[in-house]
């Protein structure tokens, strides 16, 4: 059984869909083990509250550097013990030595279809308004492995979402929430855990 755990830094629906999903026992092999953000605040601590989900908060200014606060996440990640570590609407960029100790045992998902609306400053609802003012006729959200370039590393699945006509930021978003990222998540933890993700170079094969 893989222990997984989940970062957070707001309201948590990608952590929910986890929750949910391994509730309905859909992540094979694996099981949340942990939940930590970098948010005191953040609802999504209350969703692993009612799951009986342990959490932790680890605030990124109360560290004097991102290494050190790389070194707080692994002697937590350590003490339980985790193989897979998901980022699920967590906004803290991890240091360069964090990504390479867990090369190929972080997943992110990203709000877009990588490489547009991606890198430095795209998060959160920003990226769909960003989305909207380009005009894009199609959106959608990216699940990829988490490397030193911000949202560069290898792909493991994509879905697209159409935006429509009257959209705001917010619409959207909740679109490319339902529509893909809540489905694609869940589906890359599970594949991950059982075994069926290989990257071979900058590409993911499925199994
Ligand atoms: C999600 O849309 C996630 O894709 C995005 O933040 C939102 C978090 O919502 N992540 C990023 O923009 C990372 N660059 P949630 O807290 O309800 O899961």
């Amino acid at each position: 059984m893989m222990n997984i755990a989940v970062l957070v830094s707001g309201g948590g629906t990608n952590l929910q869909a986890l929750i949910d999903a391994q509730a309905a026992g859909q992540i094979e092999n694996g099981r949340i083990r942990l939940v930590i953000s970098s948010n005191p605040d953040a609802f999504a601590l209350e969703r692993a509250a009612k799951a009986s989900i342990p959490s932790a908060v680890l605030r990124r200014r109360d560290f004097d550097s991102a290494e050190d606060y790389g070194a707080a996440l692994t002697a937590l990640l350590e003490e339980y013990e985790i193989g897979l570590i998901v980022l699920a609407g967590f906004m803290t960029v991890l240091p360069d030595s964090f990504c390479s100790r867990y090369e190929n045992r972080i997943i992110n998902v990203h709000p877009s279809l990588i490489p547009s609306f991606c890198g430095a400053g795209f998060y959160g609802l920003r990226v769909h308004e960003a989305a909207l003012a380009k005009g894009v006729k199609v959106t959608g959200a990216t699940v990829h492995f988490v490397s030193e370039v911000v949202d560069g590393g290898a792909i493991i699945a994509q879905k697209a979402v159409e935006v429509e006509e009257g959209d705001t930021p917010e619409t959207l978003q909740k679109r490319v929430m339902r529509q893909a990222e809540w489905i694609l998540l869940p589906q890359a933890v599970s594949d991950f855990c059982a075994g069926r993700l290989h990257v071979h170079g900058a590409w993911v094969a499925r199994k």
